[in-house]
């Protein structure tokens, strides 16, 4: 963000007081924050009861940093508290999703009875393919209701699911599943995508050639497609699932038991399995759940857009929702030119109460028009939520006004894989809100800004996001490597956990994201380091160096920009070739998924270094977005930026 923009944005003066009626019956109270002020255990104890457990924790919280417990002791089902405590209390005809397929030409309506059903049978279907408690399940499988149905399984049975993002590649998979040390994947056949069939099953084949311990894959058949099948090891969801009983006796396990891993770039190449137990991270899932959106399952209709392979999906699609009891609009396609005012008829259809999206998510909406909208009756709309990148005022306010009819309050709210559950977020009936701002931390969540000696800033004042006390929902720590947990969070600040993020605190000392710091990028919501990618470019034959950075980019937030040095040998006839940049883009996308693909891909002879040899990415990030240079003077050769910025202005990059 330059500097007169982040000017604006932190002397922002518009202030959206909570509606009078939706504050008299909000969820959050403003004596909250003093309540769990006052005695923060206390408080997080209180949430905890809400859950179902079959013991009760003798202690709220063991810490010998950087390690956490909460509710020792305790005992409970994670899927017992999403699905059959609702139907033992007589809710089992309430709608737990109304599921909507890509391009609304397929709808299923599940109840939390249906659910139960259902699970139970994928619990007893998994166990007859060998799975037990303490197991790691791959799950890779798109939006769709049995993805619910596994998870919810794996929670049954307490063996910790690995969900993995469909549009991630075989490697990216093959990478996961070893990691994590699967015996099991489930998946599906295909997917339907922007209207169309596409394959996934031969993702999974792929992968599993590096995959030794994978003994059992169960699949779902989604779109018909003709599939390679291994005798013995692949088994149809029909044949094991459905015909499997749908009675299955939950046992209790410890509230320290892990619950799921879900992998994340971080700032190497290799994604770190995070990971997250089960009494701490479902109590608060449910109460963010509750009090950030303000559900009141009997009558709200909840969407969260998000996929269920990012952690968005897993603690607002599945988990919160389900044991808050929410009725909630599951969609299995994403926002497509031809088809610009699906959501809203969606909305207006379904008679959707609160919505929860992605700021990139917004931008394209807005950027194809109100007039979308206009025909569509949205005033059933009351909470509207944003999560995944910092959101722009502009956006912000195109949401409030438009989508929200200008009554709605707006909910940004910032958290990330390893935090579980939100963060910091204002609260609907309580915050008066500021468009672009992610306002305070929660009540019983501890977050500051600070600055390079660890010093809070004060108002005013910019910095790096902290969080200074131990949260229920906290990563337990990296799946495998409690080194890598220690450095990547823990070494930065003495007992604080590093973010990762930029704040800044405006004289109110309210907070405001900017985006993250270090390695990694945020392109549409989705995480992306820059090491991967330039991992995957150096993978090519052809490419000797690569360095690659995030751009800022008016519609994605972040787009990835990579400087790529050919080899010697045929760097003379590829260096400016359309088709060498594009076969570079394909192999990105190959090697890690489309999500990954450069937007633009610059070929140069040298890449700029200092003289001790390390990549100027400042610089190349400077070149990226066409800001004038800063200091250059430790550079190895001036003139070597010269070179890269001529070429970007002569156009050797290519663009979608
Ligand atoms: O940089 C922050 C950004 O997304 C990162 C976390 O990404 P991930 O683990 O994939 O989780 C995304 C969904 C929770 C953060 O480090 N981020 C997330 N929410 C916000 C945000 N940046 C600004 N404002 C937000 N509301």
């Amino acid at each position: 963000m330059t500097e007169p923009a982040l000017d604006a944005l932190l002397h922002e003066s518009r202030r959206f007081e909570p509606p009078a009626d939706l504050a008299a019956e909000a969820n959050a109270k403003a004596d909250m924050y003093d309540e769990a002020g006052r005695d923060r255990l206390a408080f997080w104890e209180r949430q905890a009861a809400d859950l179902t457990w079959s013991a009760k924790w003798s202690k709220v919280l063991e810490w010998e940093p950087p390690f956490s417990k909460w509710f020792i002791g305790g005992t409970l089902n994670g899927c017992v508290n999403a699905v059959d405590r609702h139907v033992e209390a007589g809710l089992g005809d309430r709608v737990a999703y109304y599921w909507i397929s890509d391009g609304d030409t397929e709808r299923r309506t599940i109840t939390y009875a249906d659910l139960l059903r259902e699970v139970s049978k994928a619990a007893n279907g998994l166990a007859s393919l060998g799975v037990k408690a303490g197991d790691r399940v791959t799950i890779y499988m798109p939006m769709i209701p049995e993805t619910v149905v596994t998870i919810l399984a794996c929670a049954r049975l307490g063996a910790p699911h690995n969900v993995v993002f469909c549009g991630f590649s075989s490697d990216s998979l093959s990478g996961r599943i070893n990691d994590s040390d699967s015996h099991v994947v489930v998946t599906t056949d295909g997917q339907f995508r922007r209207g169309a069939p596409t394959p996934v099953k031969p993702a999974v084949d792929e992968a599993l050639q590096k995959t030794p311990g994978i003994e059992k894959v169960l699949v779902v058949r989604r779109t018909g497609a003709e599939v390679d099948w291994t005798e013995g090891r692949d088994h149809w969801w029909h044949d094991v699932v459905e015909p499997a009983s749908d009675s299955h006796e939950a046992e209790a396990f410890d509230s320290e038991h892990p619950l799921f891993m879900m992998y994340t770039s971080g700032t190497t190449a290799k994604p770190k399995g995070i990971l997250h137990t089960t009494g701490g991270y479902l109590t608060q899932v449910a109460f963010t759940h509750r009090v950030v959106f303000d559900l009141k399952p009997e009558r709200d209709i909840y969407w969260c857009a998000a996929d269920i392979g990012w952690i968005t999906g897993h603690s607002y699609i599945v988990y919160g929702p389900l044991i808050n009891g929410a009725t909630s609009v599951m969609y299995e396609g994403t926002p497509h030119p031809a088809d610009k005012d699906r959501w809203w008829k969606l909305i207006a259809d379904l008679k959707v109460s609160i919505l929860y999206t992605a700021p990139t998510t917004i931008r394209t909406l807005m950027k194809w028009g109100a007039e979308e909208l206009a025909p569509h009756d949205l005033s059933s709309l009351r909470v509207l939520g944003s999560v995944g990148e910092p959101i722009n005022p502009e956006a912000w306010m195109w949401y409030r006004e438009n989508v929200g009819g200008g009554r709605t309050p707006v909910v940004d709210t910032w958290w990330q894989t390893e935090t579980g559950a939100i963060m910091i977020s204002p609260l609907p009936g309580v915050t008066a809100t500021k468009p672009g701002a992610a306002m305070t931390a929660l009540p019983g969540i501890s977050a500051e800004v600070v600055d390079n000696e660890g010093k809070p800033v004060g108002n005013g004042g910019g910095g790096f996001l902290v969080l200074t006390e131990p949260w229920p929902s906290m990563l337990r720590g990296i799946w495998g490597d409690d080194e890598r947990y220690k450095e990547t969070y823990w070494s930065r600040f003495p007992d604080v956990y590093f973010a990762g993020d930029g704040a800044k605190k405006d004289e109110d000392g309210d907070i405001w994201l900017l985006g993250r710091i270090d390695d990694v990028m945020n392109v549409s919501g989705h995480r992306i380091s820059t090491t991967e990618v330039e991992h995957a470019l150096v993978g090519h034959p052809s490419v000797a160096e690569a360095a690659v950075v995030g751009a800022t980019d008016a519609m994605t937030g972040q787009a990835i920009v990579a400087f790529v040095t050919p080899r010697g040998s045929v760097a003379e006839d590829v260096s400016s070739g359309e088709e060498f940049v594009q076969s570079l883009r394909d192999h990105v996308a190959k090697e890690i998924g489309p999500i990954a693909k450069p937007r633009q891909v610059l070929v140069t002879p040298e890449l700029p270094k200092t003289r001790s040899g390390k990549i100027m990415r400042r610089l190349l990030r400077d070149i990226a977005e066409n800001r004038e240079l800063g200091d250059v003077t430790t550079l190895l050769d001036p003139t070597v930026t010269d070179a890269i910025r001529e070429r970007m202005a002569g156009g050797d990059t290519k663009e979608e």
